[in-house]
């Protein structure tokens, strides 16, 4: 039996640290389901589509793959470009749309298919994988999400202020967990953890004693 460990949560909750962690301290893949969302967003608002059809007609011209830790589009590697609070926006505009979920659910059940795997995103353990053997759902403030994404962004030379980044956060609470599609919720049998009351090794620690637990991995 495979073991697929789901991690949902909002942005900067953490969730990216403690999946790339947990999967590097159990020698397993990693999938970090944003980007796919940040890469179809990006990829969609440059094509300025207005309406499903012409979505729909977009993402068949689209070839998006996953090899190795890194993601292709149209043969090319994505980088750092994806990384932007703009591009975060466009991710969570078109992730509202059910053709843009319905193509991206479908690719990232090929890619967990009997894996053992971590899958990070915001409906793994609701809609992409509902019979995951591990589900956890992490949580944290408004305010602590915004500084740990400030400081990772200023890291890597992005230029933004605490107040954007902030801005951004509130803006996709309000429409990840407001859509109708796989809005951002806790499945009912996923663990809750709140990452402000707890380190990252801790966190980690905590889901390491699930997967036991749950997985014959460790
Ligand atoms: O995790 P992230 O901040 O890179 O995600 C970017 C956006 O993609 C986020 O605002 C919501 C959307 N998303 C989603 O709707 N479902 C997922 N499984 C992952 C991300």
């Amino acid at each position: 039996m495979p073991c697929r460990i789901a991690i949902d949560g909002p942005a900067g909750s953490g969730k990216t640290t403690i999946a790339k962690l947990l999967a590097k301290t159990l020698g397993i893949f990693y999938l970090d389901t944003g980007a796919m969302y940040r890469i179809v967003g990006l990829y969609l608002e440059k094509s300025d589509v207005s309406n499903d059809e012409e979505i729909e007609n977009k993402l068949k011209e689209l070839k998006l793959s996953f090899s190795d830790g890194d993601f292709f589009l149209n043969g090319k590697k994505v980088g750092d470009e994806i990384r932007t609070p703009d591009v975060g926006i466009y991710a969570s505009k078109y992730a509202k749309n059910e053709i843009v979920r319905r193509y991206l659910t479908k690719l990232q059940r090929e890619i967990a298919e009997n894996e053992n795997i971590v899958v990070e995103g915001r409906d793994i353990g609701t809609v992409v994988l509902p019979d995951a053997e591990v589900k956890i759902f992490l949580v944290a403030t408004q305010e602590a999400r915004a500084k740990r994404r400030f400081k990772e962004l200023t890291e890597k030379g992005v230029k933004v202020t605490y107040e954007q980044v902030l801005n951004e956060i509130k803006l996709r609470d309000k429409q990840d967990s407001e859509r109708n599609v796989a809005p951002l919720r806790k499945a009912k049998d996923a663990i809750l953890i709140d990452s402000t009351k707890f380190s990252i090794e801790e966190v980690v620690q905590k889901i390491l004693e699930v997967v036991k637990e749950k997985c014959k991995l460790l």
